[in-house]
């Protein structure tokens, strides 16, 4: 049985009616629904968890490193721009971290370009709304 845990960060319990245009019009659980028929495969359980606290975030991260989790796929919403405290809880652990976001950081606000946790992570995916959670999946499924 292998696990994964999605964690999602600040505001997107608002998915569905926040900015739809930028976010889409589906919330976390349509999303979470739409993945487990994505991947359909009883050997593989996905955990998710959302807060809009930053500390819920280190503690979620650590608390994966003991349950022995496969991998994780991380959207930190606009933490990614500016939580150091994340980027050392995620380079603390040898456990795989998947960047994602819904929309494309590049072309947005200067801000948003900018990631700290990029270089700890394995790889950053990001513009293809929903299907940035499935492509974080398969890329922890191939390692
Ligand atoms: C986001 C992009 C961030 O810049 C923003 O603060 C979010 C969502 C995304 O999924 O596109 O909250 O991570």
């Amino acid at each position: 049985m292998k696990k994964y845990l999605i964690i999602n960060g600040p505001n997107l319990n608002l998915l569905g009616s926040r900015n739809p245009e930028i976010y889409g019009k589906e919330n976390l659980q349509d999303i979470e629904k739409w993945l487990n028929v994505k991947i359909n495969n009883k050997d593989i359980n996905i955990y998710w968890y959302q807060t809009n606290h930053e500390g819920k975030i280190i503690d979620r991260i650590q608390r994966a490193s003991n349950e022995k989790m496969n991998g994780i796929i991380l959207n930190a919403g606009a933490l990614t721009h500016y939580s150091y405290a994340i980027r050392d809880a995620i380079s603390a652990f040898k456990l795989p971290v998947v960047e994602v976001h819904l929309s494309n950081i590049n072309k947005r606000e200067k801000f948003r370009s900018i990631s700290v946790i990029k270089d700890v992570c394995i790889k950053q995916i990001s513009g293809l709304g929903k299907n940035s959670y499935l492509e974080g999946f398969k890329i922890l499924e191939s390692l």
